[in-house]
């Protein structure tokens, strides 16, 4: 059994997952609401907070896997890329669990665990497969064709989709994170009602199947601007479904771009975006034209939680005590 935790940004995780891929327990304390007031995270507070919950978030996923210290033979670890205090929290709790009982200890990459999130029971996804990976600081589309790796085939140049996500729900005066907010405001909505941007950087064949989401966020504020503040608040729901439109429609052609370009069977998502039911329906239906067999996880899955991370620990090398001892986490991917 393998023990993971997970603190690279404002979700202090731990879980409890077989070397099979089975998720005995995945427990999530949310900082979401401490950082609402800042309209974003404030990292030191999330160091802070992490601190604080850590412990107690651990004892629960022991607990609610039924399972005790005794039994865990792996403790796995996101090493980055994230907030550096805010790793520092989960690497530290992971060394002293670990070595408290000489067990080995796993650096885990926490993009590693979006893209290899769906290969976790009941339903794991087998190589070769798509994955695209879309939270609040990064967005690619990735290939699959062993578990322990992954190649990037595009990524965002600017923006993360949950960035844009989170920026266009500020401008719109909803609140933070913005993602679930617009998602939920976006069904009163009419998405054909405004026209935003779609960008795909270099044109929709480019080598490079890169995404951009600044001239979106961008457009939105000029908008806003033109409606002025009474305009915008009526029209807040028609401004959100188009808005929305907009970054599933970048997505969804960036992916229909890479499945007709890789041939493969399967496709998979994760990060934060991935739980947006609009992207969720549009990827479904987009596989399904072209005979693509789709893995969403569920939502819970698909924002940072530290089952993933145990996933990609069943996949990366780990390091026998005492060696992890001088493990450092990294604020940028390794
Ligand atoms: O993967 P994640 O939990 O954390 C990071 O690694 O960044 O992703 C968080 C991002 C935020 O930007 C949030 O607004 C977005 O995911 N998000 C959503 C939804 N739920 C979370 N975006 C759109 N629709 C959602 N339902
Ligand atoms: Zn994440």
């Amino acid at each position: 059994m393998i023990l993971a935790l997970e603190t690279s940004c404002d979700d202090t995780c731990a879980a409890v997952v077989t070397s099979g891929g089975d998720v005995r327990s995945s427990s999530v304390a949310s900082q979401g609401l401490l950082h609402a007031r800042y309209g974003g995270v404030v990292p030191e507070v999330a160091s802070r907070r992490h601190l604080e919950l850590i412990d107690a978030v651990t004892a629960d996923a022991l607990e609610s896997a039924g399972a005790s210290l005794a039994e865990i033979e792996n403790v796995a670890v996101t090493r980055g890329p994230g907030l550096i205090g805010a790793l520092l929290v989960g690497v530290a709790s992971a060394k002293a669990l670990a070595a408290a009982r000489n067990l080995p200890l796993t650096p885990v990459d926490h993009l590693h665990g979006h893209v290899v999130a769906s290969t976790l029971a009941p339903d794991p996804i087998e190589p070769p497969y798509l994955c695209l990976v879309a939270s609040g600081g990064h967005t690619f589309i990735a290939r699959v064709d062993e578990p322990s790796r992954y190649a990037i085939l595009g990524q965002t140049l600017d923006d993360a989709a949950g960035e844009a996500f989170d920026k266009g729900a500020r401008l719109l005066g909803l609140g933070y994170p913005g993602g679930p907010e617009i998602d939920r405001l976006a069904r009163e909505g009419d998405p054909e009602a405004f026209d935003f941007p779609r960008s795909a950087p270099g044109g929709p064949s480019a080598e490079r199947l890169d995404l951009s989401f600044s001239g979106l966020k961008t457009s939105l504020l000029y908008r806003v601007r033109d409606l002025g503040e009474e305009e915008t608040a009526r029209r807040r729901a028609d401004l959100a479904a188009s808005y929305q439109r907009a970054i599933v429609g970048a997505l969804g052609a960036r992916v229909a771009g890479a499945l007709g370009r890789e041939r493969v069977p399967r496709m998979a998502i994760g990060g934060g975006v991935a739980a947006n039911s609009e992207l969720r329906e549009h990827l479904g239906e987009l596989c399904a034209d072209l005979g693509v067999r789709l893995h969403a996880p569920p939502p819970s899955l698909c924002t940072d939680n530290a089952a993933m991370i145990a996933a990609a620990a069943r996949f990366t090398e780990p390091l026998s005590y005492p060696d992890y001892l001088t493990l450092d986490a990294s604020a940028r991917p390794a």
